[in-house]
């Protein structure tokens, strides 16, 4: 809902309340929700604003620079406008949120240049979410440059906040990291051109409430928190200005991708509130909503090394024990048997698929199950017909030898042949193969960025933008294909993607005791039903280690449920096991991809409980960090049940069961020793001790 009084709005939604004055760029409060009634007089002086430039004697980072034809860089932005839209207007190009959502527009202008930068604001009420994005247009007759369009601008009163960030490398993303800062700037970001393994856009700020920031973006971002010499703390969140220098023509309007901005009472809160937003605003189509299937995927049981009869024993067996879908992954085209070739070149390897990929595609649903298909869309590989016929279809610098990463270039999303190009390759692709289901991996960083025609400074950006061109065409002929994004494991998993693909592999590390964290940390900004989870072979490939089948699966049920082992090696007792888990799964689906998802953490424990949106049942797996007998025990506090029902609880495996209310389970720390617990995480001897606990309301 948006209030106005004077040049006073106030954006409410259910839980929060932020004022934002508008004359004079001001954030007057953002924060739990306020009843109506106050005139905001005493706090308006904190001078905490929500766009800022250089030409003041603010001298904090700035959300606006840009140079103008004279090569001044001050701006005076006064305000000229306030419009409200009952409809959330669309950004040009960008991937964004959309649904219910009124949107107020204000528009302030530098009369000395004739330029207007514009400030959006869309309020969710159903998640407590407020969409912000910033336009800059060049009114005047001369072309200007946009040094740096931040998304998103706010200013808070002190500085002793928290900033929590989610950071790794591949096989270890978004591990939860935390820090003060104190005075000083802290930057947060990704010059690799995707949102990166290393630094995933999201970033909490922790004081008396949680403020969590998200941009819709998937490449090179930039989030900076600066507590400056005035006590405030300023959070800038939107595209690097790393590399980044954009012309802007006269008449022409730069639109910078939209930020995310969310306030609860702590971290649950924020997260509950962050995934109803991503499931109801940003996840789109057929599968918005929509259980997924389970997956088996070939990539650790055979790498290169198959052919057709080994796919169609591998989907006949995984179809034996109850999956859905069987995803053939790297390695179908081309003469690819390695990672040296091939990529561009989606014509099938005949002697691998069996005589073509069409053929496959039917010898795998012979088996009962969908088929689904891996491409990496957006690489070249130089040992290709594609090269060979389109050397400039590559990313590169004339007279330079390209930086080879994983011995493939990247291709020049910039230009719009290229696109074309892979908008053909991929659809070509969907329709002869008629995949239900398509795997995009991504599996290299951007270094040589260069485009014909295409200005240095703006490069990143406009592959971006031709990286979304060509995602929106694909989607919209193939509307009912599930694509599931990937960039060597999670190296791409932000907003931007999730418009296009409602799921992400988590991380090519499987195995279950590295992915507590993995997944926890995801769990921050983005839902379970976005998280691809596997189950994997032992001992785990990336690892060595070995963990219990049931333990897998229980950290795998925290996300979108899949295996990727082959189901021929496996003896005749993890077969039962596992027709057992699928059925398991499949029975509490519902549940375990859209019911509301916690972070457990526990003395010596940490996992997930999943609640039935109705707090009628509940899927917890609890995980012991280490187990010995002089350990502490494990215990755990289970979050999201309803407080005044009573719920038996029971160990998934065994028959015995306890009931306790809500209140206790969540207030008390629950000790394993419950009854079962300790004997079942015995039994799961040699790795990752796990239990998974089934809760059912057995009085309201
Ligand atoms: C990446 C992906 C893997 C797999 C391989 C195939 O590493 O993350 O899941 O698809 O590529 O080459």
């Amino acid at each position: 809902m948006i209030k106005k009084n004077g040049t006073v709005y106030r954006l409410n939604t259910p839980n929060t309340t932020l004022v934002l004055q508008a004359d004079t760029a001001q954030i007057l409060y953002y924060g739990a929700r306020l009843p109506a009634g106050d005139s905001f007089a005493a706090v308006a002086p904190l001078g905490r604003c929500f766009f800022s430039a250089p030409g003041t004697d603010d001298y904090t980072e700035y959300s606006v620079l840009l140079e103008y034809a004279d090569g001044s860089f001050a701006s005076r932005f006064a305000f000229t406008r306030a419009k409200v839209y009952a409809e959330k207007p669309e950004l040009p190009d960008l991937p964004a949120s959309y649904g219910e959502g009124k949107t107020l527009e204000l528009r302030y202008t530098d009369a000395a240049e004739k330029v207007s930068l514009y400030i959006l604001c869309t309020v969710f009420e159903d998640s407590d979410v407020i969409a912000v994005s910033a336009r800059v247009a060049n009114n005047s007759r001369k072309p200007l440059r946009v040094r740096r369009l931040m998304s998103a601008q706010f200013d808070f009163a002190g500085t002793g906040y928290e900033i929590v960030t989610f950071n790794g490398t591949w096989g270890r993303e978004r591990h939860k990291t935390e820090r003060r800062i104190g005075r000083g700037i802290f930057v947060n970001d990704s010059k690799r051109g995707a949102s990166s393994h290393e630094r995933n856009p999201f970033l909490l700020l922790k004081g008396t409430e949680t403020y969590g920031f998200n941009l819709v973006y998937s490449g090179n971002h930039k989030e900076i928190v600066e507590c400056n010499e005035a006590g405030r703390t300023r959070v800038l969140a939107g595209i690097n200005d790393f590399m980044f220098d954009w012309t802007l023509p006269a008449g022409e309007s730069f639109c910078a991708p939209e930020a995310v901005v969310c306030c609860a009472p702590d971290e649950d809160a924020l997260s509950a509130r962050m995934h109803a937003f991503v499931a109801e605003h940003i996840v789109r189509g057929k599968w918005k909503r929509r259980e997924r299937p389970v997956l088996f995927n070939n990539w650790e049981g055979t790498y290169f090394d198959f052919d057709a009869e080994k796919i169609e024993a591998m989907a006949r067996e995984a179809a034996a024990l109850g999956a859905e879908l069987f995803v053939l992954d790297d390695g179908w085209f081309g003469h690819r048997n390695d990672d040296t070739s091939s990529l561009g070149d989606w014509a099938d390897n005949e002697e691998k698929t069996g005589g073509g990929l069409a053929a496959l595609a039917e010898r795998v649903r012979a088996q009962g199950l969908a088929f689904g298909v891996w491409m990496e869309p957006e690489m070249i590989s130089e040992d290709s017909d594609l090269y060979r016929a389109h050397p400039n279809f590559a990313m590169k610098i004339p007279g330079r030898e390209p930086f080879r990463w994983r011995n493939q270039l990247m291709l020049n999303l910039a230009d719009e042949r290229v696109q074309n190009f892979v908008v053909r390759a991929v659809s070509d692709v969907i329709s002869r193969s008629g995949a239900a289901y398509v795997k995009w991996d991504y599996n290299r960083g951007m270094t040589d960025c260069w485009g014909k025609g295409v200005a240095g400074g703006e490069y990143f950006h406009r592959y971006m933008l031709g990286l979304y061109r060509v995602l929106r065409r694909v989607q919209k002929r193939f509307p009912a294909v599930l694509f599931e994004g990937c960039a060597s494991g999670g190296g791409r998993f932000d907003l931007g993607m999730l418009c296009f693909f409602p799921q992400i592999w988590t991380s090519d590390d499987t195995d279950a005791r590295e992915r507590i964290a993995i997944q926890a940390g995801t769990s921050y900004a983005y839902p379970q039903s976005t998280m691809g989870a596997h189950v994997s072979a032992c001992p785990n490939h990336q690892t060595g280690n070995g963990n219990p089948l049931s333990a897998r699966f229980n950290v795998a049920c925290g996300g979108v449920l899949g295996y990727e082992l082959d189901p021929c090696a496996l003896s005749a007792a993890e077969k039962g096991e596992i027709a057992e888990q699928i059925a398991f799964y499949k029975e509490n689906r519902k549940l375990l991809q859209f019911g509301q998802q916690y972070r457990l953490e526990g003395e010596n424990a940490a996992g997930y409980i999943t609640v039935a949106k109705d707090r009628s049942a509940a899927v917890a797996a609890v995980n012991a960090l280490s187990f010995s007998p002089a350990e502490p025990p494990v215990t755990v506090r289970l979050k999201g049940l309803d407080p005044a029902a009573v719920y038996e609880v029971r160990v998934r495996g065994k028959e015995t069961a306890f009931t306790a209310t809500g209140a206790l389970l969540m207030s008390a720390e629950i000790a394993l020793p419950l009854p079962d617990a300790v004997q079942a995480m015995r039994e799961n001897s040699g790795g990752l001790r796990s239990v998974m606990l089934l809760l059912k309301r057995v009085r309201a």
